[in-house]
């Protein structure tokens, strides 16, 4: 476990980065291009502990990756050049990766077991294994099938009609992943739009998928080819730059080549209705992907309500909006969030209770929190926990611009899962 003290003293943050790739379309990527016939080529993808795991459970499905430290470089054979693997599949802290390789091995003819770390053995499984089994999957967990250790007895699936009882892009793209290899149509619709990355590589790796609204038909089996990917920098990590620059005065950041997916820019919206100064500029498209330049500037910011179809647009963000909402003129309300409470860790408890710590005047309600921003005043310094969770370190540290002594972060190392290079580049922006 490592401390790390994080002192920003005001300083402004000035001059032009890069975030690395988005954690989501990497591990993707890394999915399709595992699955897919032919030759499959990643540049940008994040070398974050997340992905990295990964990678490690396709190379030990006997798939052939290589890795020259810029470009990932993977010989797919299809969907049959995947083997069982002799060893668990040990997925660390990546939710991602355990309910996407869930999906798509339920329909593999060979037995796989999942663990993790401690984080994802506290995390609800049973959301993707009841579509599974409602598919005809076999798969199990401890605690009436909730919980990891997950064994799946891979097996041919049947189609089916579903409908995801949250906004869910892991739920959604594990369901996607068992009905490519499932013959027939398999119908979804979730209550919500959920970030849609998985849906646009299927289409960059040559498949097909009917999108009408938040409904989604796929048509199984599919045969998919390899391509090159690009990944674009991860707004979730861009996030921590944006509101570090938006709370300290004096502040002008140019963060390049960010996605700008629709289904990922709740930040931007809420940003904007709290009268932010942030500007895209060099708007294009990686791979079916938008992908933009964000230029931030200090700014004077007041109070909002985020809520609703809002929410799966910025889950992630929420930490780092409530530290932001510090600073607002006015109450900031966050509602209709309860999905935060089973994240990494519950993240209404974590936000509310490391920012209280620091003298943020924020409460937990339900299913969100409500935060009291008082312009211009600073924070407390101080010991807080990250509790092993990655994007609540990385608003602390941001919490440590303003601060009056230095914020020190315990199990600063779980900043690693999405952005190992975190801590340099905030350094670096420090002017
Ligand atoms: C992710 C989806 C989201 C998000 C997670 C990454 C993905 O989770 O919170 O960090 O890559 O599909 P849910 O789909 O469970 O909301």
């Amino acid at each position: 476990m490592v401390d790390i003290s994080f002192f920003g003293n005001h300083k402004a943050l000035k001059g032009t980065l890069t975030v690395p790739g988005d954690k989501s379309i990497s591990h993707r990527s890394l999915i399709f291009g595992a699955i897919a016939n032919g030759t499959t080529v990643i540049k940008g993808l994040l070398r974050g502990d997340d992905c990295l795991h990964t990678l490690a459970c396709f190379k030990q499905l006997g798939v052939d990756i290589q890795d020259d430290g810029d470009t990932i470089t993977i010989h797919g054979n299809g969907l049959d050049g995947l083997n069982e693997s002799e060893r668990i599949l040990d997925v660390g802290n990546s939710g991602t990766t355990i309910r996407l390789l869930m999906g798509l091995l339920s329909a593999r003819p060979f037995y796989s077991v999942f663990i993790g770390d401690d984080s994802i053995h506290r995390r609800p499984m049973d959301r993707i294994i009841k579509p599974l089994e409602q598919m005809g999957g076999q798969l199990h967990g401890r605690k009436n099938n909730r919980y990891v250790p997950i064994t799946v007895v891979g097996q041919p699936l049947k189609p089916t009609e579903y409908t995801l009882p949250v906004a869910s892009a892991q739920i959604k793209s594990a369901i996607i992943l068992a009905a490519l290899q499932t013959k027939g149509v398999t119908k979804l619709t979730e209550p919500a739009k959920s970030r849609d990355h998985t849906e646009r590589m299927l289409k960059a790796f040559g498949g097909h998928i009917e999108i009408e609204g938040t409904t989604y038909l796929v048509e199984g089996p599919q045969n998919l080819t390899g391509t090159t990917i690009q990944v674009p920098g991860d707004i979730s990590s861009a996030a921590f730059f944006i509101v570090g620059g938006l709370i300290t005065p004096g502040s002008e950041l140019t963060i390049q080549s960010v996605g700008v997916n629709p289904t990922r820019i709740g930040l931007l919206k809420v940003l904007e209705a709290m009268g932010a100064d942030v500007t895209l500029s060099n708007e294009r498209e990686w791979n079916n992907e938008p992908v933009a330049d964000i230029i931030v500037r200090y700014s004077k910011l007041k109070g909002t309500t985020i809520s609703g179809d809002l929410i799966p647009q910025l889950i992630d963000e929420i930490p780092i909006i409530a530290l932001l909402a510090t600073q607002a003129d006015g109450e900031t309300v966050i509602k209709d969030a309860e999905e935060l409470k089973v994240k990494e860790t519950n993240r209404i408890d974590t936000t509310v209770d490391e920012l209280s710590k620091l003298g943020a005047d924020i409460r937990g309600t339900d299913d969100g929190m409500t935060i009291h921003g008082h312009p211009g005043k600073p924070l407390k310094g101080g010991h807080v926990h990250s509790y092993g969770d990655h994007r609540i370190g990385m608003m602390l540290a941001i919490a440590g611009q303003l601060s009056t002594e230095p914020v020190i972060v315990e199990e600063a190392e779980a900043i690693s899962v999405s952005f190992p290079s975190f801590e340099t580049k905030l350094k670096q922006s420090q002017s």
